[in-house]
């Protein structure tokens, strides 16, 4: 028997250990230890990791990359970052839209990340980044899986045509409907673009990603109308609530009541780690509130959460490099969740979990599943995160489509070691 692609003596984020993965017409067949069979391409992990891609289900593609135009974020605060998307969204044009995000998803396959879920701004009559990204996945979609979001930035009812141009982008092709109800004039308002939004992507069967809660108010209340409506519509597992920074500040009694609430309704929950550490508790003095939701516990209901990397080189964050391990990295100091068990998991919220939020399918190192994935210079994911580990391949379909050389560094030290990896750092056993 003779595969496309072997690759052998992998470790896999679940702790298997030493096997290898057998893939033809693009699909993963085997995974079993010692597969003895001719292969077109063979790979040895030699014991490091093969992870499924890295998932990055929150982003702005239609931003990315513009940092500095028209100018800098003086205030480093969300308010001005809008402010500022809205001066940049009138001189934009759909080649500057399509380049930057282009460039992006170069970026992002170096970095094993196949699968983005971007929210597109449909608040400008023109629907410049609708026009551009929809163009941008089309091109993409040999190599990643882009998922549109059509998301009225400046508010539903706020903005004159957002409620018109947000139905004229599902109509165009966009994928799944956005909100942003805190941005609402009111609190009311805000329930209501909420009810409206889930009623549109009712009527439609669409799937619903909204930006909720993303404040430092502790009353803001917008993720609990979400999780209503999401039961009320029968939208349980197709909806998931972006941000939910205001749980940080919420009265701990209302948080009791509200996370079985989201559990029960299935609905996802996106932290979005390098952003809300950078953008919220910008009001406070000290002590300064950190602003991520509260990820250990709403793990402990069983929400499935994922961690998003928001944005890269814009006018919300000059930071970020496409490395959903920067991420994960953010997301467990931010949550103190450093144990083994938590750390992996804080794997799985940049991998598996935002995978089902953004309901892909046959995901994994499994039999069946695509033959998608990323051999990384690391053992396990804990050193995957620890290290933010070199990519050293990048397959998709069974192909290689990127590689980079393993990190070492030359050492000029008198009786020391010539040439040292930071991977061969390990724990102790004991
Ligand atoms: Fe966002």
């Amino acid at each position: 028997m003779s595969f496309d692609l072997l690759v052998k003596n992998a470790n896999l984020p679940d702790g298997r250990n030493g096997v290898d993965i057998a893939c033809s017409n693009g699909q993963i067949v085997a995974v079993e230890r010692a597969i003895d069979a001719e292969a077109g391409q063979v790979l040895e992990a030699g014991g490091r990791l093969v992870s499924p891609p890295f998932v990055d289900s929150h982003f702005h593609m239609d931003a990315t990359l513009s940092l500095g135009l028209p100018r800098m974020n003086r205030s480093g605060t969300l308010l001005e970052g809008i402010a500022l998307w809205g001066e940049l969204k009138e001189i934009l044009t759909v080649e500057a839209v399509i380049e930057r995000a282009l460039k992006y998803c170069d970026l992002a396959v170096s970095q094993g990340l196949l699968a983005i879920r971007s929210h597109v701004d449909v608040c400008d009559d023109r629907l410049t980044g609708v026009q551009g990204l929809l163009e941008v996945r089309e091109k993409v979609k040999p190599y990643i899986d882009l998922q549109l979001v059509a998301f009225p930035q400046d508010g539903l009812f706020r903005s004159p045509n957002a409620e018109k141009n947000l139905l004229k982008a599902l109509d165009m092709g966009v994928d799944v409907v956005g909100g942003i109800p805190h941005f609402e004039r009111t609190m009311s308002d805000g329930a209501a673009s909420v009810t409206r939004l889930c009623e549109i992507a009712a009527e439609r069967g669409l799937m619903v990603d909204m930006h909720c809660d993303e404040t430092d108010d502790p009353m803001s209340r917008h993720i609990e109308t979400l999780a209503y409506e999401t039961q009320r519509l029968g939208l349980q597992g197709r909806v998931a609530g972006s941000h939910l920074t205001s749980m940080h500040s919420m009265d701990n009694y209302y948080v009791s009541k509200l996370l079985p609430l989201i559990a029960e309704a299935e609905v996802h929950a996106i932290a979005n780690p390098l952003i809300n550490i950078t953008l919220q508790g910008r009001h406070d003095t000290y002590p300064k509130r950190r602003g991520q939701t509260r990820v250990p516990e709403m793990r402990s209901y069983g929400i499935n959460v994922a961690f998003g990397h928001d944005c890269v080189m814009d006018p919300w964050y000059s930071m970020g490099s496409g490395d959903m391990l920067e991420v994960a990295s953010m997301g467990l100091h931010v949550a103190q969740m450093t144990s083994r068990d938590a750390i992996r998991y804080c794997f799985d919220c940049v991998t598996a979990h935002p995978a089902k939020a953004m309901g892909l399918e046959n995901y994994g190192v499994e039999k069946g599943c695509k033959a998608d994935f990323v051999l990384l210079q690391a053992r396990d994911a804990i050193e995957a995160i620890r290290l933010k580990a070199t990519r050293l391949a990048v397959v998709k379909a069974g192909r290689v489509i990127a590689r980079s050389p393993e990190r070492r560094t030359e050492l000029f030290l008198a009786g020391r070691p010539a040439v040292i990896n930071a991977a061969d750092y390990a724990p102790n056993e004991g």
